[in-house]
């Protein structure tokens, strides 16, 4: 029986609300976590915790850490602590809207709604640059190996670590740059997906190329599209068995390995960074032991 949130592993839904919380000073948020466990499914709605309601639980989750701001680049990238986070998965607006206030209703004793992103899919799953996303993204038992912790003992195993980073595309630099330079700039060719061999060492799947880490880097991408007036950009959201995949990833990319900084920086950039572990389910409910609940 799968003991994951199954959000985690199903395909990205057509629209979804990502919720982010902070905690409300000097409360113990023991008693919200365990009412919360019962209210999530861990499949329309994917939950994460972050350091700050563990620590003011008062426990500890081996792996998780604060989002790292610096690799020694020069670019600093943001972090922003978050204690909870809600990715609510469906099709339907109205329904996502009354999933978001039950959640908010749920944790409001101890937890306080910092800030609220819709996101959606875009045509077969392309990023706002019109690049198809999540192509090289680990399938079936590899997606499970990736994105979920095994073998750490019972109250870890069939959880999971997500990093997410909302990031803003500066469209109108990426629409001023030549096709060819876009292509380069991902490394793959915008017309057909194709990878393109001849990408320049900075092109982003050259970056990130999962196979090239020592050893191998895989995550389980989950990224959707956001849009508010006439910005947009890319939810970042990546699921892994630790966090050292993805750090390795950004690492590189951010230019701390060999000075070179991935393309995509020159027309988008991340406004936020943080991480969560998100809780095992045991039945229906999310199994909160490994916080002594
Ligand atoms: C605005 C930000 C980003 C955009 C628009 C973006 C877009 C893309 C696109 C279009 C691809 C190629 C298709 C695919 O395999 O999915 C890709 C691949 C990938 N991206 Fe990103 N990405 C972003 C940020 C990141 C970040 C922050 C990381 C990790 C630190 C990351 C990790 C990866 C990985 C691991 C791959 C697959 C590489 C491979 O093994 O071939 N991406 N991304």
């Amino acid at each position: 029986m799968e003991n994951c949130q199954l959000g985690i592993l199903a395909p990205v839904p057509k629209l979804a609300r990502y919720l982010n919380f902070s905690m409300k000073a000097g409360i113990n948020p023991r008693k919200t976590l365990m009412d919360l466990a019962e209210a999530v499914d861990g499949e329309q709605a994917v939950m994460g915790i972050g350091q700050p309601a563990v620590v003011a639980a008062g426990r500890v989750i081996e792996g998780l850490r604060p989002f790292p701001t610096n690799f020694g680049s020069g670019l600093i990238l943001p972090s922003t602590s978050s204690a909870l986070w809600c990715w609510l998965r469906g099709d339907d607006r109205g329904v996502l809207l009354h999933h978001s206030r039950q959640i908010v209703d749920a944790v409001s004793p101890a937890f306080q709604l910092d800030s609220v992103i819709d996101a959606f899919k875009f045509d077969t799953g392309r990023d706002l640059t019109g690049y198809e996303d999540g192509t090289e993204n680990p399938k079936g038992k590899k997606a499970r190996a990736a994105a979920i912790v095994g073998g750490k003992g019972q109250t870890l195993d069939g959880s999971s670590f997500v990093a997410v980073q909302k990031w803003v595309h500066d469209l109108k630099k990426f629409e001023a740059m030549a096709p060819k330079n876009r292509d380069h700039a991902v490394g793959r060719r915008r017309s057909d997906n194709k990878e393109l061999a001849g990408a320049p060492a900075s092109a982003h799947v050259k970056r990130t190329a999962q196979e090239s880490f020592s050893p191998e880097a895989f995550v389980l991408r989950r990224s959707m599209p956001w849009a508010h007036g006439t910005s947009g950009g890319l939810n970042f959201v990546a699921f892994g068995k630790s966090f050292d995949a993805f750090e390795a990833q950004l690492k590189r990319m951010v230019g701390a390995e060999d000075g070179i900084t991935d393309a995509l920086f020159g027309f988008t950039r991340p406004v936020s960074g943080s991480y969560f572990w998100c809780p095992p389910m045991r039945g229906k409910k999310l199994d909160l032991r490994a916080l002594g609940l």
